[in-house]
């Protein structure tokens, strides 16, 4: 019994330890992706989700409230991060960012970098009334959804 708890309380440590980790990442925004990821930064300059924060600020139904519509309009949360930009997708680039880093595809997502999957799209994309939910398999092609690929997943 005594060894059961103490075997959950060093797991307990351990996912707390993830959390505080996870947390640690801070966001750099799209800029700092751009020099490396021209193909990329130019398809999603002209996507839907760059605009995000522009459109909700020029709706009158529902009409713009910072509180509610930054959970999905910016990125993290955070308005000076006008839209919904690679870090959304791609997880805070502060510690992958670097070139030593980002060429080692195990080194950037110990680092944070996220490979989006369906739960990353669900985050924002609900069937709440408001946002519909989107196929990530079906959007994968569709450049004005995600962005030009420079190498095309899966090729
Ligand atoms: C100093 C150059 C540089 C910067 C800055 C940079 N990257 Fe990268 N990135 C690379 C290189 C090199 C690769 C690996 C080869 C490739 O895909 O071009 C890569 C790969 C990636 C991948 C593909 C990873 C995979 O496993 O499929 C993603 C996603 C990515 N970067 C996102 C970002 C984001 C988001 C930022 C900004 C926060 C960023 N990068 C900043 C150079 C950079
Ligand atoms: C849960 C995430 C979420 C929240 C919160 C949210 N939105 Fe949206 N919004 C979306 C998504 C996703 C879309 C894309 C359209 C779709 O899914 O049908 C969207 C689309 C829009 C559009 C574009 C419609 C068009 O046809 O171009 C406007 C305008 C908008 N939202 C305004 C707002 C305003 C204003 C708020 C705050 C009161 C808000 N949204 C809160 C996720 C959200
Ligand atoms: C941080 C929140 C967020 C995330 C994460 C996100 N989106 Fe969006 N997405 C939005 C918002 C907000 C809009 C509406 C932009 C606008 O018109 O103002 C949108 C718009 C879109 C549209 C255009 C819809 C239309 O009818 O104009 C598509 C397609 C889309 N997103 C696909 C995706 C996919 C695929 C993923 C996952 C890889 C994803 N999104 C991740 C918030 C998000
Ligand atoms: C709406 C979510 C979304 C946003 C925003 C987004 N990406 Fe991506 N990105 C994806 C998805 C999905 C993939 C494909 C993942 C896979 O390989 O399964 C991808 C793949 C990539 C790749 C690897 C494939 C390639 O093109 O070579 C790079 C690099 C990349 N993104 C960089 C960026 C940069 C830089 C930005 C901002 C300018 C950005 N992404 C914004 C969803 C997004």
């Amino acid at each position: 019994m005594r060894k059961m708890s103490l075997l959950l309380l060093v797991m307990v440590i351990v996912v707390m330890a993830g959390v505080v980790q996870a947390q640690d990442h801070a966001y750099v925004g799209a800029s700092k992706c751009k020099m490396c990821h021209k193909v990329q930064f130019a398809s999603w300059e002209q996507s839907t989700h760059a605009k995000a924060l522009d459109s909700a600020k020029g709706s009158t139904d529902p009409a713009y409230d910072a509180g509610k519509c930054t959970a999905c309009h910016v990125t993290n949360n955070d308005e000076t991060m006008a839209g919904v930009q690679c870090e959304a997708c791609h997880g805070p680039g502060a510690d992958f960012k670097k070139m030593s880093i980002m060429k080692d595809p195990e080194k950037a997502a110990a680092n944070g970098l996220i490979v989006p999957t369906q739960e990353t799209c669900d985050g924002c994309h609900k069937d709440d009334g408001h946002s519909k939910v989107v196929d990530l398999a079906t959007e994968m092609t569709n450049a004005a959804a995600i962005h030009e690929f420079k190498n095309p997943p899966g090729e």
